[in-house]
């Protein structure tokens, strides 16, 4: 699956090693060991979780579980940032102005979804600007799936049938999240990543029911996304060093091995309703378990991605740090213009938002 040409059509690409300025005291906060707890609130706070209340920025929380937060929040806020790019690159190739329409809402959300998360995040003590150069300087990550080329417009139609309806599973159960600003993000983003994954299925369907040559082109785009979708779900459970952490303190509610099933057992029968076939000679139903039963992932392929030598890792960042280096100007017009308004009021130049 790998080794396929990335697209190269609009993004510069450099091989460069970047440096952004990071602000003074930023990040080793949250390198240094996760102190030890006070046992009476560490115990308070594990009776909150276990009665189901929802956590709030400004109660207490252990520090373990809030790092926990910031790092899988961040990761999702900077997977929404990156999953804009092998879209957007088709935004001017929609084959019609209804597509194009469809295709520039669901890009425009998924940078709104990108927004809420960071926003989210911040609750938790952290800056966006800190995020935003781990990101760019390679030290976060984002969903592996986003390192796969688009070389057809098929691909886009999966993407939003496969890629949107594996976040749906993934998210509809963060939904019920503990901490109360992930979770009421998610109510809203699953909202809108419905829309997503239905336009997704209809421009596959309407390939499927096609030319002959339409046609293979949907069956070609799902062969190639198949297996990386179902990598979304991450390692299998025994292989995840954090969803340990994440389950007891009701972050995850369910597994990744749990998610990745459910998500299975919904898509075979969308696949057969528009007669494209899943490439795995080995799902078959289970009528033991009511399951979809799959064939083996390929967990080598998943690290090397994640390691960064996915299609196109280098491609996606140099894209990211293009965007960033052009938005300066944006980013020092609003503080200029901040720092007017915090005068003006004679309040400290920085305190306005
Ligand atoms: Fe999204
Ligand atoms: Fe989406």
């Amino acid at each position: 699956m790998g080794g396929a040409a990335c697209e190269r059509v609009r993004w510069y690409f450099t091989d460069m090693p970047y440096e952004i300025h990071e602000k003074k005291g930023s990040q080793p906060k949250d390198k240094a060991p996760a102190p030890a707890e006070d046992p009476k609130r560490l115990a308070e706070f594990e009776a909150r979780i276990a009665r189901d209340e929802t956590i709030e920025p400004k109660d207490w929380m252990p520090e373990r579980y809030r790092r926990q937060l910031v790092r899988m929040m961040s990761q999702h806020a900077h997977s929404e940032v990156v999953g804009m790019l092998p879209e957007g690159n088709w935004i001017t190739r929609a084959p019609t102005l209804r597509r194009k329409m469809g295709l520039l809402a669901k890009v425009q959300d998924e940078a709104g979804h990108g927004l809420y998360i960071y926003c989210g995040t911040e609750t938790l003590g952290v800056d966006r600007h800190d995020l935003i150069v781990q990101l760019l300087n390679g030290t976060a990550k984002y969903s592996s799936i986003f390192n796969y080329p688009t070389l057809s417009w098929a691909d886009i139609g999966t993407i939003g049938w496969l890629v949107d309806g594996a976040a749906i599973v993934n998210q509809t159960m963060l939904a019920k999240a503990s901490y109360g600003p992930y979770a009421r993000a998610m109510v809203r983003i699953c909202k809108e990543e419905n829309f997503h994954k239905r336009q997704g299925y209809e421009i596959v369907a309407t390939l499927a029911r096609g030319t002959p040559a339409q046609k293979a082109m949907a069956q070609d785009s799902v062969n190639r996304w198949w297996w990386p979708s179902l990598m979304m779900f991450g390692p299998h459970d025994k292989d995840s060093p954090n969803s340990g952490d994440l389950s007891k303190w009701g972050i995850k509610r369910k597994s990744n091995d749990e998610l990745r099933q459910r998500f299975v057992n919904l898509t075979v029968a969308q696949a057969k309703a528009i007669d494209l076939t899943l490439p795995d000679p080995e799902l078959r139903f289970n009528e033991t378990t009511k399951d979809w039963d799959f064939g083996a992932i390929d967990w080598d392929e998943f690290w090397r991605v994640v390691g960064g030598d996915g299609p196109c890792n280098r491609e996606r960042l140099a894209a990211r740090r293009k965007a960033h280096d052009d938005g300066a100007w944006v980013r020092a017009a609003a503080e200029a213009h901040a720092a007017k308004h915090a005068a003006h009021r004679g309040a400290p130049s920085g305190a306005a938002a």
